[in-house]
């Protein structure tokens, strides 16, 4: 690596050096959510609006809580950015990262302190130890779960130790496929359970501080979310 892994680099540049080419489109699962985010990305802003119970502030604020201000964010599926990319960049130096460009193209106006790349959160490659958080809202159960593994270890290697990551992963168990109508599109989930989820969290290094399951009620029904918040441990080597 070009840089040192502990020279303290902001999230913009450690993103900007080694990342930016396009998302992955050969995955006929890729096309299908980057074209259903893009087709439905005002719709997509009402359709939250109109959850009951979402906790995503509650969590929010517990990993805002563990942040010092100007610590270097990555927000992997920020979506349109609202609300949590902006209220995020509000205190950090924050980069989101979204396949669809249609939801970028919202992001930029709901979250205009922060900056924005069209990529594969799955492919996407961060300098080592750059960042001090890392946030996946709801995004990671469109990813297919195959990949669930490599992406934690990735995720563990761009933080610093100590970082923190917060997630949120299907509670409804075992699901890989295509549904025909997510707010008006077909889209492709794909999630373990939480008992598996957390033997990956474990295995990429991470212990969890918060782990709660929480249900909620969105337009198209009743659903669970397993919330995690992790702190990415001291490797052995580091360890003294
Ligand atoms: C349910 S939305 C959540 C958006 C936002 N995080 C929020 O909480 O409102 C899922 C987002 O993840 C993005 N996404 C899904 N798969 C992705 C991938 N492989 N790489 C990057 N973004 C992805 C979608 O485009 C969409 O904007």
């Amino acid at each position: 690596m070009p840089f040192p892994a502990r020279h303290p680099v902001g999230v913009r540049r450690a993103v900007r050096a080694v990342a930016g080419y396009p998302p992955s489109v050969e995955d006929v699962r890729r096309v299908v959510v980057q074209a259903g985010y893009d087709r439905m990305a005002r719709e997509y802003l009402d359709y939250i609006a109109a959850i009951e119970g979402d906790p995503r502030l509650r969590f929010l604020a517990e990993l805002q809580n563990r942040l010092r201000p100007g610590s270097t964010v990555l927000d992997l599926g920020c979506g349109a950015g609202e609300p949590c990319t902006r209220l995020l960049a509000q205190e950090h130096d924050v980069v989101g990262v979204d396949i669809s460009d249609g939801q970028l193209r919202l992001a930029q106006e709901m979250a205009s302190h922060a900056r924005f790349v069209q990529a594969d959160l799955a492919h996407f490659q961060v300098l080592p130890e750059t960042l001090d958080a890392v946030t996946a809202f709801y995004s990671l159960t469109h990813v297919p779960r195959d990949e669930h593994a490599r992406v934690l270890l990735d995720v563990a290697t761009w933080l610093k130790p100590g970082g923190l990551l917060l997630l949120t992963l299907s509670a409804r168990g075992e699901t890989d496929g295509m549904q025909d109508d997510f707010i008006g599109v077909p889209m492709y989930f794909s999630s373990y359970g939480p008992d598996t989820n957390r033997v990956l969290l474990d295995r990429a290094g991470f212990e969890l501080l918060i782990d709660k399951v929480v249900e909620m009620h969105e337009p198209g029904g009743q659903s669970s979310f397993q919330w995690v918040l992790a702190q990415r441990k001291a490797l052995q080597s580091e360890r003294v």
